[in-house]
């Protein structure tokens, strides 16, 4: 592409890239929906744009994509969900330090497609009163597998035994004795489980259950025949899982700034928590606070760096330059960007600080450059094209609001004049700094009533499944390059460029005059 035509020369008097364009706005902090991207020359089809990320030595994810350390937002379920999207989840700290653990293990050790708690039968009970477990369950399936106390497998009853002719019979009369039930090892699964249990399916004419056994013969878990064949029939639509080198799911965790009751970092529970997070696997770890550029967070992160000289350390939240240099001087890798951009915020309304997120992102990149850290867009984001002007300044977001109303998310749904919601709140709401989260917002727990809170406690109407918001994010992205001929993420930030829209603009942005009979919400967010 010759830049140097009467035609280029116009373009980019209107049409700047960010090195021009935010300097030319300085006294205006932009975000979002005041800026737009134009569109340039490309040979590129959206499809073939490479979307993959690499946050940090050790941390690199198939979409730049991450969920929120949120209470609302981010347990296992949604970690799971996000990494075998291909992002990562950052599991939240609102909870005992033990639950933390337990969560982390359990991306950890997910198995695509395993049952790893099936439902297990003990040999004394009788078939009326496995009859009775389906019936309280409404489970849709009627063989288990038999168990004894220690959990070794004994055998499997069933399903055409399962009746109430045979109610009165015991479980241990109408089993298949263990010789005769085909069992695979956890050794022998490997690195691709789904493709092992896929060919023991092909090879077993007639067998739709496969129990998964420990070296002592304990029952560890089961594959069945539908859900492999589920897998392996959305696989090459669905995205590359996020994994580490011994193909676990990628997971990351929240840590807090414990303080002694001097005020001073309690050294010992912060690397004691890490040590045991880094035990369960847990590939990096996420210093989350309002105000990243405060001694504390910096005495953390260093703390965190000197113990674990190889861990990714996501850190933050800042939204300047000299807040990305000290972090990273501290030892920081990655660092989150946002203060007040969240839909469930009120930091700038509360305490009258915080950028717009778009002029807060190229103020921190002018640093994260020249530090060599990266950063994550955190809040603010509604729409998958929020999601593409924030990637053409930073390598991934982080996504709390547009996650919330997925299933994978924690929290019951309420029915509210026949609609339903799940619950949503800032984790500097009173709600959630009682919980836990006070440290974030630089209170103690014990005096929550008496902090201002800088969040709210709000509902969000039930989205589709992670999977199916996923998918619009990342189709929204990949239009996004495509618009801009970028190939991947490096050459959407090199070639993104930017220009204002007026007001009138904005409207004429989304879909007017008309009643709209379908709404296209850009987010997948009700899809
Ligand atoms: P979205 O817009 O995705 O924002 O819902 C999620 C991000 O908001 C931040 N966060 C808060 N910020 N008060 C704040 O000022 C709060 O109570 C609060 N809770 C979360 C956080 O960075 C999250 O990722």
């Amino acid at each position: 592409m010759a830049d140097a035509s009467p035609a280029h020369e116009v373009d980019s008097q209107f049409y700047q890239p960010a090195s021009r364009f935010f300097p030319s706005h300085g006294n205006t902090a932009l975000t979002y929906d005041d800026v737009t991207l134009a569109t340039l020359y490309t040979e590129i089809l959206p499809k073939e744009s490479q979307i993959d990320t690499r946050l940090a030595e050790g941390l690199h994810l198939n979409i730049p994509l991450v969920s929120s350390d949120m209470d609302t937002v981010t347990e296992a379920r949604m970690a799971i969900a996000m990494a075998l999207n291909g992002g990562l989840g950052l599991i939240h700290y609102n909870m005992p330090e033990k639950e933390q653990l337990s969560e982390v293990s359990r991306v950890k050790n997910h198995v695509h497609g395993l049952i790893q708690d099936p439902i297990r039968v003990h040999p004394e009970q009788h078939i009326g009163d496995v009859l009775e477990l389906i019936e309280k369950k409404r489970f849709s399936f009627s063989t288990f597998p038999v168990v004894d106390a220690t959990g070794t497998l004994l055998g499997l009853l069933p399903g055409h035994v399962v009746k109430p002719r045979y109610a009165h019979r015991k479980v241990s009369e109408a089993l298949t004795p263990r010789a005769q039930v085909r069992t695979i090892s956890e050794r022998e699964l490997g690195s691709d489980p789904i493709a092992r249990a896929d060919r023991f399916f092909t090879e077993n004419l007639g067998i739709h259950k496969l129990l998964v056994v420990d070296d002592q013969d304990r029952l560890q878990g089961l594959f069945t025949l539908s859900d492999i064949e589920r897998i392996t029939q959305e696989t090459g639509a669905a995205l590359k899982p996020a994994r580490d080198s011994t193909f676990r799911l990628l997971c990351g965790a929240a840590i807090s700034t414990v303080r002694h009751k001097d005020g001073s970092i309690d050294r010992d529970r912060v690397i004691g928590h890490v040590g045991a997070l880094i035990d369960r696997g847990v590939d990096c770890v996420a210093v989350s606070t309002a105000h990243g550029h405060s001694r504390g967070v910096g005495e953390v992160v260093k703390m965190v760096r000197d113990a674990f000289a190889r861990l990714p350390i996501i850190a933050g939240n800042v939204t300047s330059a000299a807040g990305v240099e000290f972090l990273a001087s501290n030892g920081a890798n990655v660092i989150k960007v946002g203060q007040g951009p969240g839909s469930i915020c009120t930091t700038r309304v509360v305490a009258g600080v915080g950028i717009p997120q778009l002029t807060a992102l190229y103020i921190t990149s002018r640093a994260a450059a020249t530090c060599g850290v990266t950063l994550l867009a955190d809040g603010g984001i509604t729409k998958s094209g929020d999601v593409v002007k924030a990637l053409t300044l930073a390598q991934g977001v982080i996504c709390g609001g547009l996650f919330a109303g997925c299933p994978e998310a924690p929290g019951q749904i309420v029915e509210i004049n026949g609609k339903l919601y799940k619950q949503y709140r800032g984790m500097g709401s009173h709600a959630a700094m009682k919980a836990g989260s006070a440290a974030r917002y630089g209170h103690s727990t014990d005096n929550t009533r008496k902090a201002a809170a800088e969040g709210i406690e709000a509902l969000k109407e039930v989205a589709a499944s992670l999977d199916s918001v996923v998918g619009q994010l990342i189709g929204g992205i990949q239009s996004g390059m495509g618009y801009l001929g970028a190939i991947n993420l490096a050459s959407l930030r090199d070639r993104a460029r930017y220009i204002q829209v007026s007001p009138a603009g904005q409207k004429e942005a989304s879909p007017h005059d008309v009643i709209e009979v379908k709404t296209s919400s850009g987010s997948g967010d009700k899809a």
